[in-house]
């Protein structure tokens, strides 16, 4: 195990930040609002021009946790992110909500990870097989359809499978990974105890859904929470910036708040957002968004001037 110098110590635990948290829909786990995402740690000769080792990956994932953050998302196609989580911090398990997916098809060429979502029950099985390996655990907490339709899942038996998971004791609990058009079938279904949604302030089409989606009594785990960094992101989105730009947002900008935080706390201030999984492999923004977490949601006044002006330039 590597052994962290003084300044690879996020924050020592006495000084721990406070993160809010949220009852977690039914589940009756209480998460952290802040979550996080593990797509960033998929390795090399997968996707993306940044690659993280495996030094620096035990240091992030123990870092997240020892900040007192207890939700971690990934997935069979996230590269080597599940090893990672099973191999640096599965003697850990008892700290954190385990979130992973299934219907993943993958496969790793000299260069390149290719990744496919099938809908049957053998790639179901197999992904839920492989991750409890991975993973070094008995049992996923949740385990989310990595996309997938109500008819595609229903057709193929999938959810039963999924019950079944959880009667033996494999899995607790059922959620599913989506977006529009797909989200309102899959709510209808009454199935799910997650939903995981895109949504920021530079994308906020699924507000609405999410909504809905919690009034069933499902927790929801947002991801794209930070917006991929917005603005001032190392890997620039011209379309995310567009819209920032275009919105006018640096007049509402509070002195001293960098645009990363204002996103991040907008994203809080969803009356849904139960946990958001922002990805990050950066030791400054990991401390950066653990700081926005404590000051907590944006002002109720300063999030609907946001809504109203980002609104105003996607409806043109
Ligand atoms: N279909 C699906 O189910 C699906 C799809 C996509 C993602 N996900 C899940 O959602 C998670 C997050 O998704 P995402 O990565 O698309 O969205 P995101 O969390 O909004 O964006 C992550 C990006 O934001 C940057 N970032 C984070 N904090 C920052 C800060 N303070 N300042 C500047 N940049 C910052 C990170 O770069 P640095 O490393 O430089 O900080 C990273 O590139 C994934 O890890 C994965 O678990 C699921």
């Amino acid at each position: 195990m590597i052994k962290l110098s003084a300044s690879q110590k996020l924050f020592p635990r006495a000084m721990k930040l406070n993160i809010p948290t949220r009852p977690f829909g039914r589940t009756g786990f209480e998460v952290t609002q802040l979550g996080y995402g593990s797509m960033g740690l998929r390795g090399p000769r997968t996707w993306g021009v940044r690659v993280v080792d495996e030094a620096k990956a035990e240091i992030l994932l123990n870092q997240v946790l020892d900040a007192g953050i207890n939700f971690i998302d990934t997935s069979p196609d996230y590269g080597l992110a599940e090893e990672r989580i099973g191999r640096y911090i599965g003697h850990r398990r008892s700290e954190f909500f385990l979130a992973t997916k299934c219907g993943c098809v993958y496969t790793q060429h000299a260069d390149h990870l290719e990744i496919d979502h099938q809908w049957n029950q053998d790639v179901v099985a197999r992904n839920l097989e492989t991750s409890l390996q991975r993973l070094r655990t008995d049992r996923i907490d949740l385990l989310q359809f990595h996309g997938g339709t109500a008819v595609s899942l229903q057709a193929a038996g999938l959810i039963d499978q999924l019950l079944n998971f959880r009667n033996q004791g494999l899995i607790r609990f059922m959620g599913v990974s989506s977006k529009l058009p797909d989200l309102p079938a899959l709510i209808q279904l009454g199935v799910f105890d997650v939903f995981q949604i895109p949504y920021s302030c530079l994308a906020p089409e699924h507000h609405q859904v999410m909504i809905d989606a919690a009034e069933t009594g499902a927790a929801i785990i947002i991801r794209g929470g930070i917006a991929q960094g917005g603005p001032d992101a190392v890997i620039q989105r011209p379309a995310l910036n567009d819209v920032w730009n275009r919105a006018e947002l640096d007049q509402l900008l509070p002195k001293e708040m960098s645009r990363a935080e204002f996103i991040l706390r907008f994203t809080l201030a969803h009356p849904s957002c139960d946990t958001t999984i922002v990805g990050t492999c950066n030791h400054d923004h990991l401390e950066e968004n653990l700081r926005a977490a404590a000051a907590g949601p944006l002002p109720p006044d300063l999030y609907q001037q946001t809504q109203e002006r980002v609104a105003r330039v996607l409806s043109v």
